[in-house]
């Protein structure tokens, strides 16, 4: 199983770019079981989530050919409506086919997701948001078994703006007969990828980015031709790497837009941060203050950059409180923090960090998910001495290339 070995104390400087959005394009991919025929995407990441949608998607008779970050799918009349266990356990996102399959074809059998190291995730708002459109949905034998005489436009309120739910009711509704409003849903800029990318094959989605969406269904959809949007959650992660170290670094293509909750936290802990159209970087900076973050939906701070933000924090000067309030379980990387010497004292959905810079020392440590991957990887970038980051399969499913990037940039890493 593949480690990461990273020698701290290298000051990185530079300029990096970022790939497409992981979080965009799996939604995306599915929503080509809505059209039948072509479509292509460009700017798509090479990671491990990617390859096990592609073969969900291949799993239901579709062909994909990717090369250079760029995908075909072929979509054909599909040779069955179930995703079977083995393919869904690998990847929860995989969930997100249910709705372009009721979509169109009325009827799916999807293996349930299990929990993850981040919380239970249950799939409660996209069952019951499916329901309201006309379909009946049970639970057996470790799979939902949904059906559906025709799906029919309905007004949905979400408890919460869950995106993954927000995503599969878009992509049941776009074939709906009437309209289909939902209240409280999730804004993220993937949602609004996800719409583009509807809107292109012929669907009549508005308001995605705002709390309400409306949808018009429409007869049928044509497969079109899409660039995945940058990924916000690379490119936050990229520029807490420079920071960290207290280096300058310059990150290219991305969307500032996109991560303004991070660079906002960042120019308040006192980093100097310049925002171009389709760049952020930031400038050398010997110290910097502790300051505190709260996770929430977009355009809040993201869940998805609290590991990383912590580690950055083991290096402020003072205290800062980082509260969780998305998943019930994401500090997983707090205890391996406390191995590589950081000062955090944990409770159930918030962490105390006293920051000091060259608290930490290199040992070995153990990833537990994507984002604590980064986080370790990042706290190893200014660990005195080795840092060796096991169970690095984690960091493969989101990030592409993430070592030869830090490598460009001057960070000392390797794996092996
Ligand atoms: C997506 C992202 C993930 C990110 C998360 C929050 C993808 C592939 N993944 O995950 O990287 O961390 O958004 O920004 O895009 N919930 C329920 N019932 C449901 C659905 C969600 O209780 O039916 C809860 C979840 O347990 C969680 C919260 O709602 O506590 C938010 O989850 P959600 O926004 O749905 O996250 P995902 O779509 O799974």
């Amino acid at each position: 199983m593949d480690k990461m070995l990273v020698t701290g104390g290298k000051k990185l400087k530079g300029e990096v770019s970022t790939g497409g959005a992981k979080n965009a394009a799996l939604p995306i991919l599915f929503s080509t079981l809505l059209a039948d025929g072509e479509h292509i995407f460009h700017n798509v990441p090479d990671l491990m989530d990617i390859k096990s949608t592609r073969d969900l998607l291949e799993s239901f008779g579709c062909e994909t050919e990717f090369s250079k970050n760029t995908l075909k799918i072929l979509v054909r009349p599909l040779k069955t409506y179930e995703a079977h266990y083995d393919l869904v356990r690998k990847m929860r996102a995989s969930i997100l086919c249910l709705g372009p399959l009721l979509a169109r074809h009325q009827q799916a059998r999807v293996s349930m997701p299990g929990g993850c190291a981040i919380g239970s995730r249950p799939i409660n708002y996209h069952l019951d948001a499916i329901g309201q459109l006309g379909c009946e949905s049970e639970v057996t034998s470790g799979y939902v078994v949904a059906k559906t005489q025709g799906l029919k436009g309905a007004r949905i309120i979400f408890d919460m703006p869950s995106v993954g739910a927000t995503e599969n009711l878009m992509m049941a509704a776009v074939l709906a007969n009437g309209t289909t409003i939902i209240e409280n849903a999730a804004k993220e800029p993937e949602i609004v990828d996800l719409a583009d990318y509807l809107n292109k094959m012929g669907a009549k989605v508005s308001g995605a980015g705002r709390s309400i969406i409306s949808i018009e269904g429409v007869k049928s959809l044509k497969p079109a031709e899409h660039t995945i949007i940058p990924d916000r959650i690379e490119a936050g992660t990229l520029l807490i790497a420079g920071a960290i170290t207290g280096g300058s670094v310059k990150v290219n293509k991305c969307r500032p837009d996109h991560i303004e909750a991070l660079i906002s936290k960042m120019r308040e802990s006192g980093f100097d941060i310049e925002v171009g159209e389709d760049c952020v970087s930031v400038s050398e900076c010997k110290e910097w203050k502790a300051v505190d973050v709260t996770t929430a939906p977009h355009p809040a701070f993201p869940t998805d950059l609290q590991a990383q933000f912590m580690a950055l924090m083991t290096q402020s000067k003072g205290s800062s409180i980082i509260t969780e309030t998305i998943f019930e379980n994401r500090f997983m990387h707090v205890q391996e923090l406390i191995r590589l010497n950081a000062e955090i004292s944990p409770k159930t959905r918030v962490c105390i960090v006293r920051g000091e810079q060259g608290q930490l020392m290199g040992a070995p440590v153990m990833a537990t998910d994507l984002r604590a991957s980064a986080c370790l990887v990042l706290a190893g970038l200014v660990a005195k001495g080795e840092t060796c980051v096991n169970r690095i399969y984690h960091l493969d499913r989101g990030y592409e290339k993430l070592e030869d990037k830090l490598t460009k940039l001057g960070a000392s890493i390797k794996r092996i």
